[in-house]
C-alpha cells in the first residue's frame, strides 16, 4: 500500500489550528470569490459517489468549478466498474492517474481509508457508510462559529440516529477538541450512540447526558442538531418503520427554546423537522449548505497545496502502525470494508490488551476476543 498524498479521511486527520484556518479561508472566499475564482485552474477533482447524495457531491462539483477546476466522476455504483465487481483499491489505483484530488463516498465503513492507502493524490471522505462525513463537519463547525461567534463553551443536543448518524460521529469527534461543550444526547434506546464512542466520551470526561425527551432537553441548548433515521442503513424495514418518526422538530417543541438557539441538521430531512421551522430564524440547516460550500472550497485548495498554508504529508491516525493480524479474527461489522473486499487484511489495534479488547483498523468497531 502506498501514500504519499495528505487526505481527509476523519475530522481527526486535521489540528484545530487548520480547521481555524480552513474556516478563516471559507470567510475570506465569502468576503471576495473573485479572489480565488482561478486558484485551480488545470487541476481536475474525481467525485466518486457509490452511494446517493445531493450537497456533498454538488458542492464539491460546484466548490473545484468555482475555484477555476475541472470536475469528473460518477454518481452511482451502477455506473462504474465497481458493478462489475472491482475493487475500492483498484479504482483508486486507476482514478488517481488522471485526477488530481478525488472526493468519494461509499458505503462500507474504512472504504475511504483503503482508497486514501492507495492514491498518489488527495482522497477526501465524502462519507463512508454509518462511519465519517468530516466535510458535513466542516460545515457544520463553520455554521456554528458564524451563528454563535464561538465553538467554545455551547451545550449541544444531538438528536435522532446516533446509532449509524455518521455526521454525528464526526461532529463529537471535533467538537471534543473545544473547551466547555457540554452534550445532550436524544435518541431512543435503539439509535443511542455507539459503545465505544460513549466510552470515549467518559474516559475524555466529558460531560455528556442522555435524554431521551427532546422538549425535556430543549431549554438548555444553544445548538440543536437533528438527524434523519436512516433507512439505507436499516436491514429490517419493520424496525425502520417503527423508529422513522421518533422525533419531530415542531414549532410547538420550540416553545421553551433559547431565542438564540441555533438548529442545524446536515440533510437530507424527511420528516423530522417541521417545514414550519424554516420560517424560524434559528433554523440555519440551509444556510449550513451555503457555508458547506466554502468549506469545501478552502480544503480543495490546502489539499491540493495552493494555498499559503501548506499541508504536511501525514497518515490518517487509524493506529495502523500498531495494527496487529490476529489468527482467524475477521472485523464482526458488516458494514466493514473488509467483509466485502476479501483481499484486504484483517488488522486490528490493541486498545487494551489485558481485557483482549482490540479495534478494527478500518471501521474503528472494538472487539472482545
Ligand atoms: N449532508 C449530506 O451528506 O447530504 P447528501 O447526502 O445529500 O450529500
Amino acid at each position: 500500500m502506498k501514500k504519499e498524498a495528505r487526505s481527509l479521511i476523519s475530522i481527526l486527520d486535521l489540528s484545530v489550528e487548520e480547521i481555524n484556518w480552513l474556516m478563516d479561508t471559507a470567510d475570506a472566499i465569502e468576503a471576495d470569490p473573485e479572489a480565488f475564482s482561478e486558484v485551480c485552474r488545470h487541476k481536475q477533482l474525481a467525485t466518486l459517489f457509490f452511494e446517493p447524495s445531493t450537497r456533498t457531491r454538488l458542492s464539491f462539483e460546484s466548490s473545484m468549478l468555482s475555484l477555476g477546476g475541472s470536475v469528473l466522476g460518477f454518481s452511482s455504483a451502477n455506473s462504474s466498474s465497481a458493478a462489475k465487481g472491482e475493487s475500492v483499491a483498484d479504482t483508486i489505483e486507476v482514478v488517481s492517474n488522471y485526477v488530481d484530488i478525488i472526493a468519494m463516498r461509499h458505503p462500507k465503513e474504512g472504504a475511504a481509508y483503503v482508497a486514501s492507502r492507495h492514491s498518489t493524490v488527495p482522497v477526501i471522505n465524502a462519507g463512508d457508510g454509518g462511519h465519517f462525513h468530516p466535510t458535513q463537519t466542516l460545515a457544520d463547525l463553520l455554521t456554528i462559529r458564524r451563528k454563535k461567534g464561538r465553538l467554545n463553551d455551547l451545550c449541544i443536543g444531538i438528536c435522532g440516529d446516533l446509532k449509524y448518524g455518521r455526521t454525528v460521529h464526526s461532529l463529537i469527534e471535533a467538537m471534543q477538541r473545544y473547551e466547555g461543550i457540554s452534550y445532550v444526547l436524544i435518541s431512543p434506546e435503539e439509535l443511542r450512540l455507539p459503545e465505544y464512542m460513549r466510552q470515549k466520551l467518559e474516559a475524555e470526561g466529558a460531560s455528556c447526558e442522555e435524554e431521551p425527551d427532546l422538549e425535556k432537553a430543549m431549554p438548555k441548548l444553544d445548538v440543536l442538531y437533528m438527524t434523519r433515521i436512516q433507512k439505507e442503513r436499516y436491514s429490517d424495514e419493520a424496525e425502520y418503520q417503527r423508529l422513522k418518526d421518533s422525533y419531530i422538530l415542531t414549532e410547538d417543541k420550540l416553545r421553551d427554546a433559547k431565542p438564540d438557539l441555533s438548529i442545524l441538521h446536515p440533510l437530507p430531512r424527511v420528516n423530522e423537522i417541521s417545514v414550519k421551522v424554516d420560517e424560524d430564524e434559528r433554523a440555519c440547516y440551509f444556510y449550513q449548505t451555503y457555508c458547506g460550500k466554502q468549506m469545501r472550497m478552502a480544503l480543495i485548495m490546502y489539499l491540493l497545496g495552493l494555498s499559503e498554508h501548506k499541508p504536511e504529508v501525514s497518515k490518517s491516525d487509524t493506529g495502523e502502525d500498531e495494527a496487529v493480524s490476529l489468527s482467524g479474527l475477521c472485523c464482526a461489522n458488516p458494514a466493514c470494508i473488509s467483509t466485502t473486499e476479501q483481499e484486504l487484511p484483517q488488522r486490528f489495534v490493541p486498545v487494551d490488551k489485558e481485557k483482549g479488547i482490540y479495534r478494527c483498523v478500518y471501521c474503528d468497531m472494538e472487539m472482545k476476543i
